[in-house]
């Protein structure tokens, strides 16, 4: 398939916004950038182009996606039974990264949702999300925009190297603001509960509705609440150690006896020195990390480096950053 590359970097023009959306009620795929990640857009009520974006990631069907829209009204009209706290939360946080997990209406293709009785809706905080999704005046089911189990796409090069050929358009915005993929919240409850965390914190909800839970797995045979959660996500080519940083110089030495080409990620200055095959910066604090995190981690490619070692960041453990460089990492030394 011939994909087509648009621009939108610089000006949103009316004739590209139109082809998009021309393309997207056609049941094509379109990815697109959001303040979070690209994401691959399809109509989510059309049923044939949702299972395109399953096929084009090579996603398990299991793994419900997250519909976007541009309004807070256009949300309600996808859910039911919604709890009144929920929209001083959209009040407060939308459009943004947040994603509401709520009872469906049934508005959209039954493999958006899985199967499930619920929906996870988001408003993305973006020029060229919202006119697309304005103009195409339907809601529009968007994963992250990168091949299964690869990290999320933070610029467009990344969703040329995972989807050219396999998905009819990508609008190029730029890189992306956040970085990491939005807060999940299951909203079908008293007390909302985040699934997935992110750039709006438990404690921000909680400064708005009065509390919030974060969902923990405590047994290993456990279904999570929120299919995803069971997939290995954001990994790079080569195995990552997260290591505390007092055991970053045994750890190093160790595959250095062994001989790897070893690619350094440090929050620590004087780490910067030690001599490996590549040392690179995380960043000077959470949100920058987060920014750059999924591009660092694809730049590492196997023909290169055999082994990442990762510090460590030293801020809060239940940090969204901290949680995707679990996911990322083979094993976690402290
Ligand atoms: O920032 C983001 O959220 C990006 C951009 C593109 O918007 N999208 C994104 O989508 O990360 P995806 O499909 O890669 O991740 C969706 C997550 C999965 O963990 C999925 O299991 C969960 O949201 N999810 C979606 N609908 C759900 C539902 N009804 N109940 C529980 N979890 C749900
Ligand atoms: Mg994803």
């Amino acid at each position: 398939m011939q994909t087509k590359l648009i621009d939108m970097t610089e000006t949103i023009n009316e004739e590209d916004i139109k082809t998009v959306v021309q393309l997207l009620r056609r049941g094509e795929l379109v990815a697109f950038p959001t303040e979070t990640v690209y994401g691959l857009g399809a109509d989510a009520t059309n049923e044939t182009a949702v299972n395109h974006i399953f096929k084009a990631k090579g996603r398990p069907s299991d793994n419900p996606l997250i519909v976007h829209v541009a309004t807070k009204e256009q949300l309600l009209t996808l859910t039911e039974d919604v709890p009144d706290y929920v929209e001083k939360l959209i009040d407060a946080f939308s459009p943004g990264p947040i994603t509401y997990v709520l009872k469906s209406a049934g508005h959209v293709a039954n493999v958006v949702t899985a199967g499930l009785s619920t929906v996870g809706i988001r408003i993305p905080d973006h020029r060229v999300a919202l006119a697309i999704i304005s103009a195409c005046k339907k809601p529009i089911a968007a994963p992250s925009a990168n091949r299964s189990g690869k990290p999320s796409p933070t610029k467009a090069a990344h969703v040329v190297e995972d989807l050219y050929g396999k998905i009819a358009c990508i609008v190029d915005g730029g890189g992306t603001d956040i970085g990491i993929e939005s807060t999940v919240v299951d909203c079908t409850r008293n007390i909302p509960l985040i699934l997935r965390p992110g750039a709006i914190t438990a404690k921000q909800i909680a400064n708005i509705v009065g509390a919030c839970h974060t969902y923990e797995k405590k047994e290993p045979t456990e279904q999570p609440k929120s299919p995803g959660l069971k997939y290995v996500h954001y990994a790079p080519e080569v195995p990552l150690m997260l290591v505390k940083k007092e055991q970053i110089h045994k750890l190093v030495y160790k595959y250095k006896r062994e001989k790897k080409r070893i690619a350094l990620l440090y929050e620590t200055d004087k780490f910067k020195d030690i001599a490996v095959e590549k040392t690179m910066f995380l960043g000077r604090d959470e949100a920058t990390m987060a920014q750059h995190l999924y591009e660092i981690l694809r730049s590492l490619k196997k023909d290169v480096v055999d082994i990442i070692v990762c510090e460590l960041p030293s801020f809060s453990l239940d940090s969204a950053l901290i949680d995707r460089l679990k996911r990322a990492a083979t094993e976690v030394i402290m």
